[in-house]
């Protein structure tokens, strides 16, 4: 029998309800319940970092979070940083550097990198990848990465890049 279980919880800004089997991976919540796609499934493991969102502020692999874990907190997706008429400066920055190519890993890297400049607002190159350690790309070897995110670090700091 499944059980079910009200769960309430802040939503990319917004105070959110559902009920459901609290054993449900938080990453098929977001996506099949609120059509939040920018969590990706890539490994489903914890080994991809392609999942990530914000948890009260704190980067977590949403692939393995039960739906009850997100009960009473705070949840950010990549969608909850900025619009495409507004982006967040991380996203800005990705764009302008060429930090994305077939952008599967990008919200996942976006996620970290934002949870990064929130906590060291001016990271070091080596700090930047070992704060983007656990998010793997394909595609662009990291090295534009990087840069998009030391970029979107000055931009934040009010300094030109
Ligand atoms: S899908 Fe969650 S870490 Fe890979
Ligand atoms: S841009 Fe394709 S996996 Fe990173």
């Amino acid at each position: 029998m499944n059980e079910r279980m009200e769960i309430s919880f802040r939503l990319n800004g917004r105070p959110v309800r559902l009920e459901t089997d609290p054993a449900r991976r938080a990453i098929d919540v977001l996506r099949d319940d609120f059509g939040l796609t920018a969590a990706k499934e890539g490994c489903g493991s914890g080994e991809c970092g392609a999942c990530a969102v914000l948890l009260d502020g704190v980067a977590r692999l949403s692939c393995l979070m039960l739906a009850a874990q997100l009960d009473g907190r705070d949840v950010t997706t990549a969608e909850g940083l900025g619009t495409p008429e507004a982006p967040h400066p991380v996203q800005t920055a990705f764009a302008v550097h060429g930090a994305v190519q077939c952008g599967y890993c990008s919200p996942g890297m976006t996620i970290a990198a934002v949870e990064l400049l929130a906590r060291n607002p001016a990271p070091d190159r080596g700090t930047v990848r070992q704060a983007l350690s656990g998010n793997l790309c394909r595609c662009t070897g990291y090295v534009k990465i990087v840069d998009a995110v030391l970029a979107a670090a000055a931009t934040l700091r009010g300094e030109d890049s």
